[in-house]
């Protein structure tokens, strides 16, 4: 072998060296191994989702909540893993209506492939295949990610932020995920669609400060709407409403019109009116100057890649709410 073919050979070598260890998501992971694998999501999306349409936005949930601690490697899946409860104790009921579903996706893709794809793309590809299904936008699904084994109550808590957050604390828990103020706006408008219950908003229409009063940063003529309508009293944690009234099935612009008429419903929706930077990205998506569904496309792919679990990394789940024995 000459010099240079073995100089080529050692770069080869070293390329697939590094290659293995820092394996990284691509499209079509799955081709060779199990190449019906997207095609059964996707069938059974669009075949499914259209007799309980909501599930889309909560699958939309429960991929950003699974990607927000430790990387979307489907632990908002399991059931508990150690003595702690598990990451889905800390978001009562989002997880209840979708199990069965993921579950049934997984059980299809098993039956063509053992052990091959992992519940984290499974659920990564429901969430984009439902939105998609139910008209809104689409987005690149590189695959790869390995599933955890580990989920913590603890650690939603601390990296999931609350509806109470403020802009300071979502600057700091997206940048904590690799995402930046543009993602942080464009993300949150994935509130466009889906519904939320009373109590994830009601202190701001009773109880604000604690002496009994309601949040100034809210539309006073929609805070009583919905305590006349909707939230008749801050115990309600039964009631949900439409975080954008009217519209709530349409992924469109109409949840940043809300935001600038005061009529988010969370506190973490109104603080992102209260920067001049994430206002001005507010005006342009409205404006169409930044266009919203490519913008939302490329921060949810930005947020599906960051921190996965890759190569050896984790672990192919059998059952996507236990690790395997
Ligand atoms: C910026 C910080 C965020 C906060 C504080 C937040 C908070 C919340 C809360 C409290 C609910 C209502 C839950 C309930 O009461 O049942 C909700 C619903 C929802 N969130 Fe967010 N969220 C945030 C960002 C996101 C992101 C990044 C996405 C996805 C890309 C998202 C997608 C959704 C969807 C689709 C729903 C409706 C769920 C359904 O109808 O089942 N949220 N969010
Ligand atoms: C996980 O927990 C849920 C709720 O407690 C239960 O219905 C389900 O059967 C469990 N799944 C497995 C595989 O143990
Ligand atoms: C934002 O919220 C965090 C966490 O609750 C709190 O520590 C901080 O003081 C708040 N910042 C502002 C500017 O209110
Ligand atoms: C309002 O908040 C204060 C302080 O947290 C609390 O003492 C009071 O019981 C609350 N009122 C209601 C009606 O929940
Ligand atoms: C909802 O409210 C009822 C009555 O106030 C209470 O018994 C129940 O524990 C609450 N549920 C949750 C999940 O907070
Ligand atoms: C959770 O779901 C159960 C059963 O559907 C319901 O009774 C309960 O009120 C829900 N809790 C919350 C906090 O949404």
């Amino acid at each position: 072998m000459g010099k240079i073919g073995c100089f080529g050979t050692l770069i080869i070598g070293l390329l697939a060296f590094v290659g293995s260890t820092e394996a990284q998501l691509t499209m079509g992971f799955y081709d060779n191994s199990c190449p019906k694998a997207e095609k059964i999501v996707q069938d059974f999306v669009n075949q499914h989702i259209h007799n309980a349409p909501s599930l889309a936005a909560t699958f939309l949930r429960m991929h950003f909540h699974d990607c927000f601690v430790r990387g979307c490697d489907a632990s908002v899946l399991l059931n508990t893993t150690s003595g702690e409860q598990p990451e889905k104790a800390a978001t009562p009921n989002l997880t209840l209506r979708g199990f069965d579903f993921i579950d049934r996706v997984k059980s299809l893709v098993e039956a063509e492939c053992p052990g091959i794809v992992s519940c984290a793309d499974i659920l990564t590809l429901v969430a984009r295949d439902s939105i998609v299904a139910t008209g809104g936008p689409s987005w690149r699904v590189p695959t790869g990610r390995r599933d955890g084994l580990i989920s913590k109550f603890s650690e939603a808590m601390s990296n999931i932020p609350p509806p109470s957050s403020n802009f300071t604390s979502l600057q700091t828990v997206f940048s904590n995920q690799g995402l930046d103020l543009k993602d942080l706006v464009v993300l949150s408008g994935a509130h466009t669609i889906g519904l939320a219950h009373c109590s994830s908003f009601s202190n701001r229409l009773y109880n604000f400060t604690g002496i009994g009063d309601q949040d100034p940063a809210l539309d006073a003529e929609y805070a009583t709407n919905l305590k006349a309508k909707k939230c008749k009293s801050i115990n309600d944690n039964t009631t949900k409403v439409e975080m954008d009234p009217g519209s709530r099935k349409t992924f469109d612009l109409s949840y940043y019109t809300l935001l600038l008429k005061r009529r988010g419903l969370f506190e973490s929706d109104a603080a992102l009116t209260t920067t001049s930077n994430t206002l001005a990205t507010i005006n342009q998506l409205l404006q169409g100057s930044l266009d919203f569904y490519s913008e939302f496309s490329m921060s949810m792919e930005k947020m599906g890649r960051n921190n996965v679990k890759t190569g050896s990394d984790g672990e192919i789940r059998k059952q996507c709410a236990l690790v395997n024995s």
